[in-house]
């Protein structure tokens, strides 16, 4: 939930930290802050400092990066061994006080965290009575106050102490003025990675923040302590035992975490979908023919198997909602969906012949790891789906299918969900190839559609100005509600979850024959309802719920085939998207409504790359 960078190294590292920094806001925008080593001689802020020797400085601002640029402008606060942080508020308000980094009783020691110390409480009182002073609300600075009480003199044999003690999540980063030519680290359950420099080394949350400098990374586990200096990296386990890995090149640009002439994040990562889908589909679908290898399941494994569950948050959740019609529709096999916060809490069954796929674009959501946890504690085999490589999800998985979206930045999932759908259709179909019950030809069918997606997204794209004129003409409405049916109700699902979180306007998402038992009562001149109405099955249906809402005085949207005349008999504004298969519908029908929430929430003058109270990866419960 919150970001965290740090360098040592041969270079001056205020520029490092603050652009890593801006990189990393998605996963926190309410503070920021950043600690440096600087040589501190004679007498400074009362302390009086021996030649030679270090201080830390420290500067932090509440409100986003750019508020903490503006308090160091002109400042000479820089050095070579530096760390930031971009704070999400768990414990304490958003404010100064509260920003990290935050200082032991002796401003020797300066720790940023992310994660939440569950015990600190009681770490804080036990501190207290031992003369320690506390001048924030967090749970963070329970850390350098611990670490001055540990410390003798080798700051990571005391993090290794810390570890045994704290109960909850964090990764941690600590400067210590003592020792100036190095950064000590440790993480429990929250993302960070090492970055290896030419000219120094680099620890942050997430590769997009040092991805300028360095693609050469190594991931930290739970439970390790890390010492980095400017030319070595070590890793040791919470008893001090070394460790040795191997470090992995990423494949991902710096290009894609910028904004490359696009006003928002959202809006280029909406626009990349085409190559997103078409990536997500390399090596897996070639020339009409479908490979899984990455399932790493046999045949007689995938047609004894009597269940798959499916679990995921928020976004991911309506990927596996598609995922559940798509498997039982083509493989046959019983699919049950939950949200992974539900999950673990109600002694979970687990069959014998499952299998268990969990669904995460970070591959950190904490939630998510839980259950798969859970599952696995249980006997289940887990198969993850995330964009993130190595992340922790990735890692604690029996098989991992990678998405190849490219970084999202965009606090809303956008381009992932689409990847995500995809790799539910090949999913389903290998499954349903596999156990036989799908015949050659509709296989063939679905396939050959697949391969045209990415240009039919494309069209819809090249057409997004239209979407635009009718956001235009939307954005004052006061309540939306998304209708779809089967394949469409993920997407109405889905589109309403975007809307609220970007335009902060209140939205649902609602199965469309289960509107008059209820929402439909919200109906009147204030409601836009937003039908997902492709030519497909369901039309029909469809169509008898518009005519509902509309004789309420809804005014109505509908996203339709292309060559649908008749929809426009029954709606105020009509979308077209290009004619597909009824399956398939859903991810042509989800690009537009992705473009309606950005230029709505534009209209409404919002920062639709960090909407408020909301974090790219949930490392919280
Ligand atoms: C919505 C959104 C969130 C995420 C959810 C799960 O736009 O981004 O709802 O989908 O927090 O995150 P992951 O997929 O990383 O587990």
């Amino acid at each position: 939930m919150c970001g965290i960078i740090a360098y040592v190294g041969e270079k001056k590292c205020r520029g490092i930290i603050i652009n890593g920094l801006k990189r990393l806001e998605y996963r926190g925008y309410d503070s920021a802050g950043i600690a440096v080593l600087m040589k501190e001689d004679g007498k400074k802020n009362n302390r009086q400092f021996k030649p030679d020797s270090y201080g830390i400085r420290i500067a932090k601002q509440a409100g986003k990066i750019a508020e903490l640029e503006k308090l160091i402008k002109g400042s000479d606060i820089d050095g070579c061994v530096g760390i930031g942080h971009t704070r999400w508020a768990t414990h304490g308000a958003p404010t100064q006080i509260n920003a990290h980094p935050h200082m032991d009783c002796n401003s020797k020691i300066a720790v940023v965290h992310n994660g939440i110390i569950e015990n600190y409480a009681e770490l804080k009182e036990e501190l207290i009575s031992k003369g320690h002073k506390f001048v924030s609300e967090t749970d963070t600075e329970v850390i350098p106050h611990m670490l001055e009480e540990f410390n003798n003199g080798d700051l990571l044999i005391a993090m290794q102490k810390l570890l045994k003690r704290i109960k909850g999540s964090g990764a941690i980063v600590a400067l210590n003025s003592q020792v100036p030519d190095e950064i000590i680290a440790a993480r429990i359950a929250s993302p960070l990675i090492i970055g290896i420099g030419r000219d120094g080394n680099f620890l942050a949350s997430d590769m997009p923040a040092v991805l300028e400098h360095t693609k050469n990374f190594i991931i930290v586990n739970d439970f390790e302590t890390i010492r980095i200096k400017k030319d070595s990296i070590e890793i040791f386990d919470i008893d001090g035992k070394k460790i040795t890995r191997e470090p992995f090149k990423a494949n991902w640009s710096i290009t894609s975490a910028e904004k490359s002439g696009y006003e928002d994040f959202m809006l280029k990562e909406i626009f990349e979908q085409p190559f997103g889908v078409k990536e997500t589909m390399r090596g897996r679908l070639i020339e009409g023919q479908l490979d899984f290898k990455e399932l790493n399941m046999t045949s007689e494994q995938i047609r004894s198997l009597e269940k798959i569950h499916i679990i995921a948050c928020g976004t991911s959740s309506h990927a596996a909602l598609l995922g559940k019609q798509l498997i039982e529709k083509w493989a046959r096999i019983p699919v049950e969906v939950e949200v992974s916060s539900e999950y673990r809490y109600k002694d979970p069954i687990v069959e014998k012949n499952c299998l268990f796929i969990a669904i995460t674009q970070s591959g950190e959501t904490i939630d998510t790891l839980a259950a798969i946890r859970e599952a696995r504690s249980k006997g289940a085999r887990i198969v993850s789906i995330t964009n993130v490589v190595g992340s922790t999800v990735a890692r604690e998985s029996d098989a991992v299918i990678y998405t190849h979206a490219g970084p999202e930045i965009g606090v809303c999932a956008t381009k992932t969900f689409t990847a995500q759908m995809i790799v539910m259709y090949l999913v389903a179909i290998y499954l349903a190839k596999e156990t036989g019950r799908l015949d050659q030809e509709k296989i063939k069918e679905i396939l050959d559609e697949l391969e045209i997606l990415p240009n039919k997204i494309q069209s819809m794209l090249n057409n997004s100005e239209q979407i635009k004129r009718i956001a235009d003409q939307l954005y004052k409405y006061k309540t939306f509600l998304f209708l779809g049916r089967l394949f469409g109700l993920p997407v109405a699902l889905e589109g309403a979850l975007k809307l609220k979180e970007v335009s902060y306007i209140h939205a649902e998402g609602y199965a469309a024959g289960e509107m008059k038992h209820g929402p439909i009562a919200l109906t009147d001149t204030n409601t836009t309802v937003v039908s997902i109405v492709p030519r497909d099955s369901v039309y029909e249906k469809m169509l008898s719920n518009i005519e509902e809402v509309k004789s309420r005085n809804a005014t109505i949207l509908s996203i339709a085939t292309e060559g649908d005349i008749q929809i426009s008999r029954y709606s105020n504004y009509v979308f077209y998207v290009p004619k597909t298969i009824e399956e398939l519908y859903g991810i042509l029908t989800i690009v537009p409504l992705q473009l309606l929430s950005y230029y709505i929430a534009k209209n409404l003058g919002r920062n639709v790359d960090q909407p408020r109270n909301l974090a790219k990866s949930v490392t919280v419960e």
